[in-house]
């Protein structure tokens, strides 16, 4: 479970803890809240593995994967939740704000996705999920790296999807609309996304994370055995409407 120490990730470790499934809690930054995740899903009565790595850098995915092996020695459910970039309109982009959105958002689910493949293969099989944003389809003000990226990640878990389906390995993944999590508070107009979802969303309410969270857990569950390389566009109907 990639970015598991805070918001959404934390939200589908503990879910999983929950379904029986033992943890790895993977974070970058925020140590005592992932210490936090991990004692929440001990009291549930499943193990947790805390591996600081950051997903942008193929090697710290080599050396995490290895201390999983070393712990859990199998792997069942790689489920791709880590994020971050540079929010900035399309001018004001550096190489290097591309670079580490990119690095993160979509390099890390190919390099974490080949790993886990590895393993899963060697049990009969496993299933990827990724969380995605309507970034990747639709115009969202600041976000131009990180829809980009995510754009990628919709696209490559189409292709891992194919290939990985020998392996008896599912892809998939989960989109949504504006969640009230910390990334929002790195948006220059938070309160205008966060007025917009509460009032426009025709569902009625703005999203919550659990809304993400079930469609995660179904995902994962037998009954999704026939969806391959989908994202499933969670926002109560929001991305239908002109505007
Ligand atoms: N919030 C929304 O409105 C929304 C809507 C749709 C989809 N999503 C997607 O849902 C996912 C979770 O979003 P969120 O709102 O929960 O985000 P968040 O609150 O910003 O949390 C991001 C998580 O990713 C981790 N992370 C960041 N960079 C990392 C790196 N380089 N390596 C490993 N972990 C890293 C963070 O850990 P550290 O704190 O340790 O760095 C944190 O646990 C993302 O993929 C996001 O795009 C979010």
């Amino acid at each position: 479970m990639t970015g598991s120490s805070r918001g959404l990730g934390r939200a589908i470790a503990l879910d999983l803890a929950k379904m029986g499934y033992d943890l790895v809690i993977n974070y970058a930054r925020s140590k005592s809240k992932a210490m936090e995740v991990a004692g929440e899903i001990e009291k549930l009565g499943q193990k947790a593995l805390l591996v600081k790595a950051n997903v942008g850098d193929v090697e710290k995915i080599k050396d995490m994967f290895a201390q999983i092996r070393a712990a859990y020695g199998r792997l069942d459910v790689l489920v791709n939740n880590a994020a971050s970039g540079v929010l900035r309109p399309a001018m004001e982009l550096e190489e290097s704000h591309w670079n580490w959105t990119m690095n993160i958002n979509s390099k890390g689910l190919l390099f974490c996705a080949q790993e886990a493949a590895k393993m899963m293969e060697e049990n009969g099989g496993g299933k990827i999920v990724s969380l995605s944003s309507l970034g990747s389809i639709r115009y969202i003000k600041n976000y131009t790296s990180v829809g980009v990226s995510k754009a990628a990640v919709e696209a490559l878990t189409r292709y891992l999807a194919v290939e990985l389906a020998p392996k008896n390995i599912i892809v998939n993944a989960v989109s949504g609309g504006v969640l009230d999590t910390d990334a929002l508070n790195h948006f220059p107009n938070q309160q205008e996304m966060l007025e917009d979802a509460r009032k426009n969303t025709p569902a009625g309410r703005m999203m919550e994370i659990d809304d993400m969270v079930k469609t995660v857990r179904f995902l994962l569950s037998d009954d999704a055995f026939m969806i391959r390389g989908q994202t499933i566009i969670v926002d109560g109907g929001r991305s239908l409407l002109l505007n």
